[in-house]
């Protein structure tokens, strides 16, 4: 045995214990036990509580921190400190008290820049002015070890080419890699929240007992690191000092299309013109859902504004309940999320193509068939006293809200790739053409009315949630998924193993890719000069070697 080897050998087996003890601490992060689930209204709760506790500051660089830590001290107690940097070259520190206080004393001790042109304004976004280095580096030397600093979350969507996916061998290990990699991070959820506050403290002046929350998959459980924010502002009705005989006068609100409408116009103001880091705002006032939309540009995100949408609050509370059901509910949605976006099936921006939350219903749909996790109707007959919720708009949303009082006997064993497999299998040869998705009864019913792709909207029931999607879209679709179900299958009957990264290679691109690099070929082995015009007119020549196939063909 040479000294070459040994050493490779000894490489090799470091590098596998290193890589089984990853795939060991992301399958017991997500491997949650049912009896730690945490209620959807608690989990906002922690996570507005911790907004209203934290600032975020910009700061020179990462050597700031503790300068910061040593300034902010002074406020109150520091329990956590998340430093982050975006594409650019800016660095930002999100800064957690454990008192609210602090965050108002900080505020009120804080100053305004002093240049006439800039409106001063109140918010959790402040910038440090850094001090000089001498006194950095003894703060560094005083702090180094007892601040509470995090600087290893990140708000850019990592490129899954370079996670090491390849590197594990087992499909399911790469699902869950998948997952752990590019799903929204701590730094990403607590940054939503605070996007959200910034808005609720504007308003707050005058509107007291508004809100306004995240919904979609910035709270479902579905999200990913750099998704956009969903946002909702909605008036909150306390009944506090009921026995009060002072109260407050009103106006008549009406929920009228047109009030809406003049709502979203003057949202979009306040946001243009007073509140800082945001910009490239837009009133999309025509909308279904009329809604402002605009970029947070201290966290690099996108956000929608809606005005009381209660019915898709209640819709992320139902998908946050199933992605919590099971732990394979989450890996298999981002892989067949991951999918749809490398194979071009998803896009940002919306249109007559499938959306990631058609994706998200798609595969919770096989899991129901799979009997991995209920029906709709099992959790409404299951809801109690509590779980009642008529909304605003009338819609009904009841259903059991704490899913631990739930009966639960999951039978099917199956693991992550079986059911990836599965999940192409089962959608490759559905017809899609007569039947319709109904989470509701958990299976297939007659579609109600012609639509490419009919997905019953789960809560109001007489939607359609694919409405948008195309003829031609859907055949790209079901091209896709057939083309999927093949890949996996013949690789597992072939080789016994599967690369995920295989998958996100599509069909269509393949098709696209085999034609140029025919066209190429043809190009390169003709004696003739080939011109545009050949291309347009299919006019290439053959070689001999292509003539000598087409005759084995
Ligand atoms: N929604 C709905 N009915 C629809 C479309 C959307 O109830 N026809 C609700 C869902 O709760 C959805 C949320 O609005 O989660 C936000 O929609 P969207 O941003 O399109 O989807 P996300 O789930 O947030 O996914 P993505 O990460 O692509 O933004
Ligand atoms: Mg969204």
């Amino acid at each position: 045995m040479n000294k070459t080897y040994l050493i490779r050998r000894l490489y090799n087996f470091h590098e596998n214990i290193l890589k089984r003890h990853q795939v060991q601490r992301y399958k017991s992060s997500i491997c949650t036990d049912i009896n730690e689930f945490i209620v959807y209204d608690q989990f906002i709760c922690k996570r507005r509580s911790q907004s209203k506790r934290s600032v975020l500051v910009q700061v020179s660089s990462e050597n700031s921190c503790c300068d910061l830590y040593s300034y902010c001290s002074k406020f109150g107690s520091i329990i956590n400190m998340f430093h982050y940097q975006l594409a650019g070259s800016n660095h930002f520190v999100l800064t957690e008290f454990d008192d609210q206080s602090a965050v108002s004393s900080l505020l009120d001790q804080s100053t305004f820049i002093e240049e006439s042109n800039i409106i001063s304004v109140r918010s959790p976004f402040l910038w440090f002015r850094s001090s000089s280095s001498k006194n950095k580096s003894k703060l560094i030397e005083e702090h180094k070890f007892n601040f509470p600093f995090q600087t290893n979350q990140t708000m850019i969507e990592p490129n899954i080419k370079n996670i090491g996916l390849g590197k594990l061998d087992s499909l399911s290990d790469q699902m869950l890699l998948l997952l752990e990699r590019t799903q929204l991070n701590e730094i990403g959820t607590r940054l939503r929240f605070l996007t959200a506050m910034q808005i609720e403290n504007s308003l707050k002046g005058i509107f007291p007992l508004s809100k306004v929350l995240p919904f979609g998959s910035s709270v479902n459980s579905f999200g990913k690191i750099g998704s956009d924010i969903d946002l909702v502002l909605m008036d909150c009705k306390i009944t506090k000092h009921k026995t009060s005989r002072l109260i407050f006068h009103g106006k008549c609100m009406s929920n009228s299309r047109t009030h809406i409408q003049r709502n979203i116009e003057i949202l979009g103001d306040l946001i243009q013109l007073f509140l800082p880091g945001c910009s490239k705002v837009k009133r999309i006032s025509q909308a279904r859902v009329p809604i402002v939309k605009y970029s947070q540009d201290f966290i690099g995100v996108e956000c929608d504004l809606a005005v009381s949408n209660e019915t898709a609050v209640n819709m992320s509370e139902l998908l946050y309940i199933f992605g919590n059901f099971d732990y394979r509910v989450r890996p298999l949605v981002f892989a067949v999320k991951m999918w749809a976006k490398e194979i071009n099936l998803t896009n940002d921006v919306p249109g007559r193509w499938i959306t990631n939350f058609s994706i998200t219903l798609l595969v919770l749909f096989f899991l129901q068939q799979e009997k991995i996790i209920p029906n709709i109707q099992k959790l409404v007959k299951h809801a109690d006293n509590n779980d009642v919720r008529i909304t605003n708009e009338g819609v009904n949303c009841t259903f059991v809200r704490d899913i631990s009082k739930l009966p639960r006997t999951v039978e099917n064993k199956k693991s992550l790739d079986q059911l990836l497999h599965g999940f192409f299998d089962y959608y490759a040869s559905f017809d899609f053409n007569t039947n319709a998705i109904s989470l509701n009864y958990g299976k297939a019913i007659n579609k109600p009315e012609y639509s490419a792709l009919y997905i019953v909207n789960p809560l109001e029931v007489h939607f359609n949630v694919s409405k948008n999607m195309s003829s031609e879209e859907m055949e790209r679709f079901r091209i896709e998924l057939r083309n999927a179900a093949w890949m996996i299958e013949s690789s597992l009957v072939n080789t016994n193993a599967f690369n995920i990264l295989d998958l996100f290679k599509g069909y269509e691109i393949n098709k696209k890719k085999d034609t140029l690099f025919t066209i190429q070929h043809q190009i390169r082995n003709s004696n003739r000069l080939v011109t545009i015009k050949d291309l347009f007119e299919d006019n290439l020549p053959t070689t001999e070697e292509d003539k000598r196939l087409n005759k084995q063909l």
